[in-house]
């Protein structure tokens, strides 16, 4: 039986290929995408979640909207490595489908607690809408099978030095989440940047030939240009995808037990994932090193995996 995965995230370039990965490998069930405000506002990663799964052909899989800012701070967004829609590069797709009316929070609730020990969430956004989950149902923590977070860093961040964009943009909602009892993993800017989008690989996903093939290069072609101008990187890294990758194919990455806490305070350190693996000298909380943290990744492999996806949705 394939997993079961429920994608909350915030589309976004690395977002929407992460849908399309989930969405086109038969190793695991996308069972609904919720979105939440992040790299855009909620009305646009909303559209770009219905746009993704239009030009995807992904069949029956509800897109629910959820929180429309963080719970505490003011929203923060990232058009600079997106663009003023979310998802620039390739010309704006007309959704087919609308938004299952409700809200994300509802039916993250409502998707885990139907199926105990089924359903593992995946948050490659602000997690301000699993946070939300678990204040509101907090038996969620156990009934669902866990949280896989693409988010944090043990090493640098992303928007401040130590700061990683999703965990920065709503620092309260990541502390709740990993905070709460279930299994959650980081997949975080220390294996994501192993995952560099290179030339090569978009040419291979352009030989695909097919109109998703070009919507995704398109895209890509675009975040290239926006990681080269504001962060001097040759290729992109791949973000999002990781997390779905991770649940793919867990033994393309080594992950390590740790304990990770999020800084709520520091006038310098906002945001940031302070992470202790376990080991000799560490000194544990009494929770103990109960997170797993991704340490590697197998990037060959992953983008394997990432073009074999396109190529089946784009048949
Ligand atoms: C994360 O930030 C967002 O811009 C990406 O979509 C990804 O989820 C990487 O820090
Ligand atoms: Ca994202």
């Amino acid at each position: 039986m394939s997993r079961r995965i429920l994608l909350d995230c915030d589309p976004g370039c690395d977002d929407a290929v992460a849908i399309l990965l989930a969405a086109g490998s038969p190793e695991v069930e996308l069972v609904g995408i919720t979105t939440v405000a992040g790299n855009q506002t909620l009305d646009k990663t909303t559209r770009n979640a219905l746009a993704v799964a239009t030009i995807g052909r992904i069949g029956d899989v509800p897109v629910v909207a959820g929180h429309d800012r963080p719970l505490v701070r003011p929203l923060r967004t990232a058009p600079a490595f997106h663009g003023e829609s979310g998802l620039d590069g390739p010309a704006p797709v007309v959704p087919d489908r609308q938004a299952r009316p409700g809200h994300a929070v509802d039916y993250i609730v409502e998707t885990v607690m139907s199926a105990p020990g089924e359903v593992t969430l995946v948050a490659t956004g602000p997690l301000t809408n699993v946070a939300s989950a678990l204040r509101r149902e907090p038996a969620i923590a156990e009934a669902a099978l866990g949280l896989v977070v693409m988010g944090g860093a043990y090493g640098r961040g992303n928007v401040t030095q130590t700061a990683e964009f999703n965990v920065f943009v709503d620092p309260e909602a990541a502390a709740v989440a990993f905070g709460a009892t279930w299994p959650v993993t980081m997949v975080g800017l220390d294996v994501t940047h192993q995952a560099a989008c290179t030339e090569q690989v978009q040419r291979r996903i352009a030989g695909l030939g097919n109109p998703l093939a070009t919507f995704t290069v398109e895209m890509l072609e675009f975040y290239r240009l926006a990681y080269r101008r504001e962060k001097g990187l040759e290729d992109p890294p791949l973000h999002d995808p990781c997390a779905i990758a991770y649940l793919i194919a867990p033994d393309l990455f080594e992950t390590l037990p740790a304990d990770v806490e999020v800084e709520l305070a520091g006038t310098l350190t906002a945001g940031t994932t302070v992470v202790r693996f376990a080991g000799p000298g560490v000194a544990s909380r009494p929770e103990g090193q109960r997170h797993r943290v991704a340490v590697r990744l197998d990037p060959g492999a992953m983008f394997d995996l990432v073009v074999d996806a396109i190529e089946r949705l784009g048949r």
